[in-house]
């Protein structure tokens, strides 16, 4: 396991610059969000059509919200031009979804499924990702994804007046939890089993393979959580 990280600044900071979101404006600000709020973990969320039809398109805004009940939260922008993205269409119709976590050796299939098919195309079949039927929610989950959380919607919140950079916040109940059995030991996932990609700024992407353990400080007879 590779030594905690030098407790010593490794660059010369400088004076701080504050920047005013109205003078950045919203692709500025979105630059600053993709490239500062980083590693993001990918979302490959399965959606479907009320008449059954699959889609699959990568989501980074994305993160667990809580533990009882057990959530997850996804951002749907809307498209340049105010319409919803085809996932929050199909959320909306159906209020189910599936959460598939992405190992970084499918990054070109899941990079090809966030083209702007038009509605109703079948992104497993575009991206030869393999469908797998889900236990309790319609749209099927990735057999790639070593671990997928199939999700009922619990409750969305619009964000913006529908122009460019809206989103919808979407939270998620988990109701089944799907883990190869290889990625999973004693109740614990395996990190190099799922091996995560992650999302950064620009086109760029990381890999989660170097770790390091910090145990947190007890002040008495709490459990840190
Ligand atoms: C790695 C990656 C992460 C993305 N993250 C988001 C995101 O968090 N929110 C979003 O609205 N679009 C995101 N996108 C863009 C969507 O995947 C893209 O708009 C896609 O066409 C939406 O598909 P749909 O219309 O089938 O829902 C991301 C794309 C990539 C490649």
């Amino acid at each position: 396991m590779p030594a905690i990280p030098s407790s010593i600044r490794p660059w010369t900071s400088g004076q701080t610059l504050t920047l005013d979101p109205k003078t950045v404006g919203q692709i500025g600000m979105y630059k600053l969000l993709i490239s500062g709020v980083v590693p993001r973990p990918i979302a490959l969320l399965s959606t479907c059509s009320p008449d059954g039809i699959a889609n699959l398109a990568p989501f980074s805004f994305f993160n667990a919200v809580s533990s009882n009940p057990p959530c997850l939260s996804v951002s749907i922008t809307r498209k340049n031009n105010g319409d919803k993205k085809d996932s929050l269409r199909n959320i909306e119709a159906t209020k189910q979804f599936v959460v598939n976590v992405t190992p970084s050796w499918i990054a070109e299939k899941m990079n090809q499924t966030s083209a702007e098919y038009p509605y109703g195309v079948n992104e497993f079949s575009e991206s030869g990702l393999t469908p797998v039927q889900s236990s309790q929610v319609m749209p099927p989950r990735v057999a790639e994804s070593p671990l997928a959380f199939e999700c009922e919607l619990f409750d969305q919140l619009e964000i913006g007046d529908g122009s460019q950079g809206s989103t919808t916040l979407v939270i998620g109940k988990i109701l089944a939890v799907q883990v190869d059995e290889n990625a999973i030991q004693d109740g614990k996932l395996l990190l190099e089993k799922l091996d995560p990609l992650s999302r950064l700024g620009g086109m760029n992407y990381g890999l989660t393979r170097q770790t390091f353990e910090l145990a947190r400080p007890t002040l008495g007879s709490e459990n840190p959580t």
